[in-house]
């Protein structure tokens, strides 16, 4: 018989579905009604509540925020049943706090789960992020690359035209100097207004949502969660910490992050196996949203296993309470 100590990513994964099932159906009713923070906490008290329920010695490494902005689910916060294995969590109750109030695609719950001291601890600053999927070489584009390096890149090692490259940004000011770049280069762009979690998962099913990489600044734990994704999708990954004060660095040091302009690969971030689960609160191009029936509510999780590359996709029934 498995040891209860070790990490039975099998066995657990079924429990992290759960969590983030939990945490999607606590936000239902409050999708589309303009109050993210309603929405936001809804979800964060479902998780926790959830995850309790797990039997891991679980810490938060990747949270609602540091321990003095964040009652629940803070970094550091210890949760589970404390029997059980060792493990790290990387969390986003509710990652679309503003596509969820205002109805609009792709929010969703995320949860990652792995061996205790294996996620990075990446402080809640900014990371440039460079995704792409599997099948191409080590390499193949890197965040030295400028912009317009990367799609020709990309284009010759799918073997196609720098127009047939499709790159997913967030739509920010800060980013309007790169958008400009690509679009010299003829490629097109799917710009998100939120949720680079789900932008970075584009990437991993390119034939199924037309998206070939991603590229930009958004959260760095949204970045480690990306990761840990295509870890078990497949497909590569960069991020680099993005400092804009002595606060922010000083976030970098109390993470045990000494190394300021360290490039992490995807492996780097998530350094054991992990296990990933997410569940679509809102409809979007990789997971269809709640779905409301007089009594019920539906939601679809995508559960995933970097062991085995194993992707599931569940649909779950439930009363509405
Ligand atoms: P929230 O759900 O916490 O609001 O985050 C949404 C998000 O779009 C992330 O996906 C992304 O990493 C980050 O915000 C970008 O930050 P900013 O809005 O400051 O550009």
């Amino acid at each position: 018989m498995a040891d209860a100590q070790e990490f039975q990513d099998r066995l657990l994964s079924l429990g992290l579905a759960r969590v983030s099932e939990a945490a999607a159906l606590a936000s239902a009713k409050l999708v589309g009604r303009g109050d993210e923070k309603a929405a936001d906490q809804a979800a964060v008290n479902a998780m926790r509540d959830q995850l309790n329920l797990l039997d891991i010695k679980g810490v938060v490494v990747i949270g609602e925020g540091e321990r003095d902005e964040a009652p629940m689910l803070f970094i550091g916060e210890e949760v589970g049943t404390g029997q059980g294995p060792a493990v790290d969590i990387a969390l986003d109750p509710l990652e679309g706090t503003t596509l969820t109030a205002k109805d609009m695609p792709n929010a969703l719950t995320v949860i990652a789960m792995a061996p205790r001291g294996t996620l990075l601890h990446a402080p809640d600053v900014y990371m440039e992020k460079l995704a792409i999927g599997p099948g191409y070489a080590p390499d193949t584009v890197t965040l030295e690359m400028s912009p317009a390096e990367r799609v020709s890149a990309l284009a010759k090692a799918k073997g196609c035209k720098p127009e047939e490259i499709t790159v997913c940004v967030l739509e920010r000011p800060r980013h309007d100097e790169m958008i400009a770049e690509l679009r010299s280069t003829g490629a097109a762009i799917r710009l998100i207004t939120d949720g680079d979690v789900a932008g970075v998962i584009h990437c991993a099913e390119a034939e199924i949502t037309g998206i070939d990489m991603y590229m930009g600044s958004g959260g760095a734990p949204e970045g480690v969660l990306a990761a840990s994704a295509l870890k078990c999708m497949g497909g590569q990954m960069y991020g680099k910490l993005l400092f804009r004060n002595d606060d922010e660095r000083g976030r970098a040091a109390k993470a045990g992050i000494n190394d300021l302009d360290r490039i992490y690969t995807r492996d780097e971030m998530v350094t054991a196996d992990v296990i990933f689960a997410a569940t679509g609160v809102t409809s979007g191009s990789i997971l269809a949203g709640i779905k409301s029936e007089p009594g019920w509510f539906t939601t679809e999780t995508l559960l995933m296993r970097s062991k085995t590359g194993s992707v599931r996709r569940m649909t779950y029934r439930s009363p509405v309470k």
